[in-house]
């Protein structure tokens, strides 16, 4: 089984918890790309009825390709399920996410859920946080001096690490609300609970991409089958 495959596996198991008449949050990221396409498929072959809140332009353009009846959170502002991947997560169900940039929008979707599943392949699972660079949402104007704030954060947290612009065709990288995207190489994140309240506290950066005590659940694919963290049912 492939990596894709293996994706695949666990998207399977999260489109099986929808329900008729259910508002779904619907994630971004090559995971829950399969996600959409399976939910997809639901919806034209089983006629199920459901709303979808997209995370990212990406996703709503191919949601709305597939037919699935779109809403917003101005329209729908309290969701059932959100389905989205991830980038690390660790045992206590603590994620990085933002590889792909959209953590902002994932985040607001995903608190107005009544649960949030997500779907990765095994690869994703880690003891403790931060391999992965944690991705930070900036606001373009004074942003060196925010980053000098988020720089003065990480030194109290005893963590050292490089600060780099994502960047795109040779301009720095633009979320789908216009912000920046700083990518933090951090190695190791021992405490992302204390981290993620202070950098809540940076003006200018817009969101971080470490969800803490929001996900309820997980389906992680390993080549074996799929493992379940927390609660899936
Ligand atoms: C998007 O910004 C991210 O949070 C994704 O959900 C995350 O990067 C996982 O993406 P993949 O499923 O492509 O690994």
């Amino acid at each position: 089984m492939n990596l894709e495959d293996l994706k695949r596996e666990a998207a399977a198991r999260a489109v099986a918890l929808v329900k008729d008449g259910m508002k779904l949050g619907l994630g971004t990221g090559s995971t829950a790309k399969h996600f959409v396409d399976l939910l997809g498929e639901r919806v034209k072959n089983e006629n199920l009825r459901v709303i979808g809140v997209p995370t990212s332009e990406a996703t709503r353009q191919q949601a709305a390709a597939l037919g699935i009846p779109l809403s917003t959170l101005d329209e729908t502002p309290e969701l059932d399920l959100t389905i989205d991947g991830a980038d690390e997560i660790d045992p206590q169900l603590r994620l990085i996410k933002g590889g792909g940039g959209a953590h902002l929008r994932e985040k607001i979707v995903a608190l107005a859920s009544k649960r949030m599943i997500v779907i990765a392949d095994a690869t994703k699972e880690v003891e403790t946080l931060g391999r992965f660079p944690l991705p930070l949402e900036v606001i373009p104007f004074g942003l060196p001096a925010t980053q000098r704030q988020i720089a003065a954060i990480f030194a109290r947290h005893g963590l050292q690490g490089e600060m780099t612009m994502r960047m795109k065709d040779g301009a720095p990288f633009r979320t789908d609300s216009g912000n920046c995207v700083l990518d933090a190489h951090l190695a190791r994140i021992p405490d992302p609970d204390a981290l993620a309240l202070h950098l809540d506290g940076v003006t200018g950066l817009v969101e971080h991409g470490l969800f803490i005590g929001i996900a309820k659940g997980a389906f992680l694919a390993t080549p074996s089958g799929i493992k379940t963290l927390g609660s899936v049912a």
